[in-house]
Parts: structure tokens; C-alpha cells; sequence
């Protein structure tokens, strides 16, 4: 090799690769903060894939991802309105235009939508169809609940539900590449050699914007500290809506998602080790089987598309007062891995935050890992998310406790909230109250009006302050009533 080519070889490339319904397309240096479902329209002109919001809650732009994992593909529902296009490198997309067959056949659920009359406008229906693929292509034959858990981030505005229920329930995909006729499915597009061709290090160098992928943790460490100010970039769920809603530049982006260590989760004798860039949906299956009183939780959290890409890390780093693990993972006494370039530091979650979305972080530093202590015995698990909807809706008040009672004395309390402070926080006069008592309606109403001490919550659009001092009372009434069978039934109505 000549040592031009070998110094080529050595420059991370400046281009990206992704494969769109079998078609492999090369952009060279594309501006990082342009989004899939831009790409996808305006260059590709597939406009099968509509913007209704723009900020991942409708559905109408939602394709589907296939990646590398393990020796396999796997592919996902992903929301194409805050996905970063330069996030795809070395992936493939199908978007609706992708799933009929050459001959012109109807995939099998979108046979099915039009069988089970499950579409009238149709502004939905390509999101929708593409959900059910995600679903149809994973699980045969999935159950009613698990077709409503796959279209909790779509939304119909004139059909109706039961017909769209009823197509997912119809239309059989045959599963994991089962007798589907379509594009995707026939790969021909082999993400493989895809996958080959996308290895190592990418550093766009567009006019206006920098952007950083890099492949292996020691690397996004250094990148990290030599450039403080670049944002680290995970899912973009959070930070994709200040592109398309804040109408605001991210001129600087390190992106996290291509280094397969920070996606690592793992158990120990003590702990679950969870990589700061592994997805919500790949935390909360091990999370879940772990601690199966958080199922109703895990699955409330956002939708599937967003689970699909969003983070932990990128949860916790985002330090939204409403973030919804940060009160669960509080009570469960976790602590972060904070790395500044070699160094690393271990600190407690209910240390990191310091005020409105401020945390300990200095410059260069970044959440390697999230470690949560493994379930002590006897222990008992509450949480709870208060929201005006059930699916796909932000919480007014996130909730969570964690007691272990010993001899009908509370021998661990921890109890901690979303939507009460301007931080996540531990309830910590409602903890003390609670210690040494006798777990009982007298103790808990104590912990109940400990809970003024503890916050003084704010009116805005999703709940008054009073509702919710309430709520969050009762909240830890009915975990009592759920821990006990001799609680008496007096939900409060006015404060304690
Ligand atoms: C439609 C919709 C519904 C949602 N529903 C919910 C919900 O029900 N509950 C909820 O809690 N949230 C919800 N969210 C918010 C969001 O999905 C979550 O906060 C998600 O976990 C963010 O992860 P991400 O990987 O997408 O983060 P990003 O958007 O990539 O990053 C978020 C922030 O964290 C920082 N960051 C990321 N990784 C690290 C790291 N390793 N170290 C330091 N900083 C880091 C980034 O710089 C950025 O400031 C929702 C969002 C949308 C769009
Ligand atoms: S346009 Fe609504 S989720 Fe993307
Ligand atoms: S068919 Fe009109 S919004 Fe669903």
C-alpha cells in the first residue's frame, strides 16, 4: 500500500453509508444535524414517511432500522422525525415505499389494513404499518397487548383502534423473516457487508458543523475531553427536538451510539452494570425480569420507537425534572460511573443532580456506566406514573419506593419523585419518618404529611401544586395498601 492510501486508510472517513429499502447510498460529509425523515423526503423523495409533529409522539414518520447485533440483524421501529441521518451510518432503512413486493403484492399487514377497513384519511397508516412490521417480523402472532404496547406512539385521529387491532391481529408476517414477500425481507441488501464497509471512526467535516462517532470507549473518552463543548449525542430523543422544535444548531456532536462497550449490560454478583449508551429497551428487559413491579412502568415509558433509540444515559444526563427513571433508580440505591478522559469516579445518582438539568459533570466528563444494586431479599418495590394519558405521555408526578420491613418494623426506606422539585429527589423527611415504624396506616399517613417537608411543588400545564402534594400522598398510601392486606381503605382527599 502506498503511504497515501495507508494515510487514507488511517483518516476516519467523511462520508456515511446506509442502505435505504435495499439500496445502498454513500453522503458525503452531511450536515449532522439534518434529520432521517429530512433525508428521506426531500433527498430520497420517499414521502410515503409523513412529519405530523415532529418531535417522536405521533407516529406518522416511523421506519423501521436494521442493524448488526450479536452474529444476527435486528430491526426496530424507530420515529425518522428526530433521528440524526449521520446516527444511520452503517445501518438500513425500510420505509413504507420498501415493504410491497416487486411484483406489486401487498405485504402482510398492509393486506390486512385494508381487509379490516383499518384506514380512512391514511396520514397514519404508513406509521402504523410500519409498527406492525417491527412487531409482525419479531413476534408471531403476537396478543392483543402486545399489538397496544407497538402502537402506543402511533396515532389515529379518524379510524378508530379496533380495526387497526384487528389488522395487527390478522395479518401474519410469519415472524422473523417468515413468508413476508417483501424487499426487506429478501436481503439483498446485505447489511453485513454494509456493516464491513462502515467499520471505524467517522469525523464529518461539514462547513458549519462538526460531528464525531468514534468506534471504541478510550477513543470517545479522549474526543470527549479534547473537545468539552461538543454535546454528547446518544438516541437525540431529548436533544433531536431542539433541531426540529427549538429550531436551534447543535454545531458539535460526539456521538456515543457506535461504541459497543457503552452499550454493554451485564450482571455482577452485586449489581446490573449498564452501559450508558445502551437502549431503553435493551435496560428495561433485564431491568424488568429483575424487578418485575416495574413492568407497568418500563412499559409507559415513551413508546417502542423511542425506547427503541432513546438511553439511560441519556435519561439520566438529560436531568429532566419528569425523567421517569431517575426517581426508580434512586430508590434502588444506584450509583453512576463518571469518566473524565482515564480517570473515572463513582458517585450516587441522588448526588449528581445540582439544580434545573444541572448535575456534577465538569468539562470532558461523561456517564460511562449506571450501576443498580441487585434486589435485596425481602425488599418491596413501588412505582407509579401519574400522566393524563396511559401510553406515550409525560409524567406529573413519577413516584417510587423501595421498603424492606423486618419483624413488621420498616428496616429500609427509600423513597424518591419526578414532577415534585425542579430535580429528581429523595423523599428524605418521609424516609426518616417512616424508619423504625411499624408499617402501618398511622406511619404512612406520618411519611404522608412528611411529604410538605420534602417538596413544594409548582402549578404548570400538566398539574397543579396541589394535586400534586396529593397525589404523591396517596400514591404512597396505595403502595401501603399493595404491600399489606390490613391497610384500611381512606384514600385522602384534602392534605394531611
Ligand atoms: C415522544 C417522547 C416521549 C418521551 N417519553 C418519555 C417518558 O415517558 N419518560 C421520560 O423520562 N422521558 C421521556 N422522553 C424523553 C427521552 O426519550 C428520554 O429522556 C431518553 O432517555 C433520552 O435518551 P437519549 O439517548 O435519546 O438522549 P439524547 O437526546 O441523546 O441526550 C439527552 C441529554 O443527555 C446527554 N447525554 C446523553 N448521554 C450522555 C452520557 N453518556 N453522559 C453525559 N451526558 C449524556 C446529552 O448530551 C443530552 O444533553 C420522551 C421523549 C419523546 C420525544
Ligand atoms: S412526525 Fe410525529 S413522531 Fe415523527
Ligand atoms: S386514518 Fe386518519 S389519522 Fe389514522
Amino acid at each position: 500500500m502506498s503511504s497515501q492510501l495507508a494515510e487514507a486508510a488511517r483518516r476516519p472517513p467523511t462520508s456515511i453509508t446506509l442502505v435505504v429499502n435495499g439500496e445502498p447510498h454513500q453522503i458525503d460529509s452531511p450536515d449532522s444535524n439534518k434529520t432521517l425523515l429530512a433525508y428521506l423526503r426531500e433527498t430520497l423523495c420517499l414521502t410515503g414517511t409523513k412529519e405530523g409533529c415532529a418531535e417522536g409522539d405521533c407516529g406518522a414518520c416511523t421506519v423501521v432500522v436494521t442493524e448488526r447485533h450479536g452474529n444476527g440483524t435486528r430491526s426496530r421501529a424507530v420515529n425518522a422525525c428526530i433521528q440524526l441521518l449521520a446516527t444511520l451510518h452503517g445501518k438500513e432503512v425500510t420505509t413504507v415505499e420498501g415493504l410491497a413486493g416487486r411484483d406489486g403484492s401487498l405485504h402482510p399487514v398492509q393486506q390486512a389494513m385494508v381487509d379490516c377497513h383499518a384506514s380512512q384519511c391514511g396520514f397514519c397508516t404508513p406509521g402504523i404499518v410500519m409498527s406492525l412490521h417491527a412487531l409482525t417480523t419479531s413476534t408471531p402472532n403476537p396478543t392483543r397487548t402486545q399489538v397496544e404496547c407497538a402502537l402506543a406512539g402511533n396515532l389515529c385521529r379518524c379510524t378508530g383502534y379496533r380495526p387497526i387491532v384487528d389488522a395487527a391481529l390478522q395479518a401474519d408476517a410469519g415472524g422473523e423473516n417468515g413468508n413476508c414477500s417483501s424487499a426487506w425481507t429478501q436481503k439483498d441488501a446485505c447489511p453485513r457487508g454494509l456493516e464491513e464497509a462502515a467499520r471505524g471512526r467517522v469525523a464529518l467535516d461539514h462547513p458549519a458543523r462538526r460531528y464525531w462517532a468514534p468506534e471504541t470507549l478510550g477513543e470517545f473518552a479522549d474526543l470527549r475531553a479534547v473537545h468539552p463543548d461538543a454535546v454528547v449525542l446518544a438516541g437525540g430523543t431529548d436533544l433531536g427536538l431542539t433541531i426540529t422544535k427549538k429550531r436551534q444548531d447543535l454545531p458539535a456532536l460526539l456521538y456515543i451510539g457506535r461504541v459497543a462497550e457503552l452499550r454493554r449490560i451485564a450482571f455482577s454478583k452485586t449489581h446490573l452494570e449498564i452501559g450508558a449508551a445502551a437502549t431503553l429497551t435493551d435496560v428495561f428487559e433485564p431491568l424488568v425480569d429483575h424487578f418485575p413491579e416495574l413492568a407497568e412502568w418500563a412499559r409507559r415509558f415513551a413508546s417502542p420507537p423511542i425506547r427503541n433509540v432513546g438511553t439511560l444515559g441519556g435519561n439520566i444526563g438529560n436531568g429532566s425534572p419528569i425523567g421517569d427513571s431517575m426517581p426508580v433508580l434512586m430508590t434502588l440505591g444506584t450509583s453512576l460511573v463518571l469518566r473524565c478522559g482515564p480517570e473515572r469516579r463513582e458517585i450516587p445518582l441522588d448526588e449528581f443532580y445540582t439544580g434545573y438539568q444541572r448535575n456534577v459533570l465538569v468539562p470532558g466528563e461523561f456517564i460511562e456506566s449506571i450501576r443498580v444494586p441487585l434486589r435485596v431479599a425481602g425488599s418491596r418495590l413501588g412505582a407509579y406514573k401519574i400522566s393524563k394519558r396511559f401510553d406515550q405521555d409525560i409524567s406529573a408526578v413519577c413516584a417510587a419506593f423501595s421498603i424492606r420491613v423486618d419483624g413488621g418494623r420498616v428496616a429500609h426506606a427509600k423513597i424518591a419523585f419526578g414532577g415534585m422539585a425542579a430535580v429528581p429527589k429523595r423523599a428524605l423527611h418521609c424516609e426518616a419518618a417512616l424508619m423504625g415504624e411499624i408499617w402501618s396506616n398511622d406511619a404512612v399517613h406520618a411519611g404522608m404529611r412528611a411529604l410538605t417537608q420534602d417538596f413544594q411543588p409548582i402549578d404548570d400545564m400538566r398539574a397543579t401544586k396541589g394535586y400534586r402534594q396529593l397525589v404523591a400522598q396517596n400514591l404512597l398510601y396505595k403502595f401501603l395498601l399493595e404491600t399489606t392486606t390490613a391497610g384500611r381503605i381512606s384514600v385522602v382527599t384534602s392534605e394531611v
